[in-house]
């Protein structure tokens, strides 16, 4: 018999009563309602009904505002469907124990302290909304509410620490093949970590690990998928060099049988990697190689290389052809393309 799917919901501790009141006020009104009212309403001040409606279009309310006119409710936030998740996972890897959030910080971190208590390999952490999304590099992953996929997954494999760094292209093989067989577009693996969808980033990988050095404790790798985002909805700083599946195909993709059809890529990728090694994996990269015969400059700590990518060697290190012909290996890095 099958275990029994645990799936956790954590609603948003922070939203208020003040907050629901917000929504219901406007839900109500099939037309725009004036600040003034709903400082009456609500009893407090112009300034402060600004404040809440400021946050809940964090949290993914689409909520116009004209001045003199007022607030109008636009769109509510899209959820995820956790039985449509959890009935297509049933008897996967990732198909018992989820914590599904609202809103949280980074699904990585609840991920890490998930780990540290020790929940089992398997648990998936999902969030709608994330106020500290970790990409590689110490940088950020945004994304707004309902929009995309960020979720992590906590494994637990039987591997040397010196190993764990391939399963970001498992992981990466896995994105872009479920991707494709619901977006019906081709994805390609920016090393180590991207996912490309013709000349711009849909998604990126957070590997996290500890252990020790002969053997893995644990492995968190987190993924953001930027889905159904709008152009006007990426940060600014991106418009040029990220995309969605919408922007890319025209239509909004089901993220809950996205999410799906990841998880079961990611267990079949991961059982054949635990199984019989990163050839497969190695191999899948290859075949999606986005930076392959492209003239690159990889950033490290004496300053940036410049040189044409020649692929990944056996341990999923970078290979940059130099100038003068000889070939140097980058184990992390930051790669950048140069005409
Ligand atoms: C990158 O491109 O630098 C990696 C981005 C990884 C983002 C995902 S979103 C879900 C998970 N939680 C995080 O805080 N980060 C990862």
């Amino acid at each position: 018999m099958e275990s029994p799917t645990s799936v956790v919901y954590i609603e948003s501790n922070h939203m208020s009563q003040r907050k629901k009141t917000v929504i219901e006020i406007l839900r109500d009104s099939p037309g725009f309602v004036s600040g003034e009212a709903m400082s009456t309403k609500l009893g407090i001040s112009r300034n402060a009904v600004h404040k809440h409606v400021k946050s809940l279009r964090s949290r993914g309310y689409r909520i116009l505002g004209i001045s003199r006119r007022g607030y109008r409710l636009e769109e509510e936030p899209c959820r995820l469907s956790m039985g449509h998740i959890t009935d297509r996972t049933v008897g996967s890897r990732f198909g018992s124990s989820y914590r599904y959030y609202e809103e949280t910080e980074s699904t990585n971190v609840e991920a890490k302290s998930l780990a540290n208590s020790g929940a089992p390999e398997g648990t998936v952490v999902i969030a709608e909304a994330q106020t500290a999304g970790r990409g590689r590099l110490g940088r950020r992953w945004t994304s707004p509410a309902g929009k995309g996929l960020l979720f992590s997954v906590l494994l637990r494999p039987a591997l040397p620490m010196s190993e764990a760094h391939l399963l970001t292209l498992v992981a990466a093989c896995a994105a872009a093949e479920a991707i494709e067989s619901l977006a019906a577009a081709p994805v390609k693996i920016k090393w180590p970590n991207d996912l490309f969808v013709g000349d711009r980033k849909i998604g990126g990988i957070l590997l996290e690990v500890a252990g020790e050095q002969d053997e893995v404790d644990w492995i968190v790798v987190g993924i953001g998928v930027n889905v159904n985002t709008e152009y006007s909805e990426l940060p600014v700083a991106l418009r040029r060099t990220a995309t969605s599946l919408k922007m890319a195909g025209g239509e909004s993709v089901d993220r809950s049988e996205l999410l799906a059809r990841l998880l079961l890529a990611l267990d079949a990728h991961y059982a054949e990697a635990v199984a019989n090694g990163f050839e497969s994996a190695l191999s899948g990269f290859r075949q999606r190689d986005y930076l392959l015969s492209k003239g690159v400059s990889v950033q490290t700590r004496e300053g940036p290389v410049v040189g044409r990518a020649a692929g990944i060697d056996e341990r999923g290190a970078l290979l940059v052809e130099l100038p003068q012909r000889q070939i140097r290996r980058f184990h992390s890095g930051d790669v950048t393309l140069k005409p």
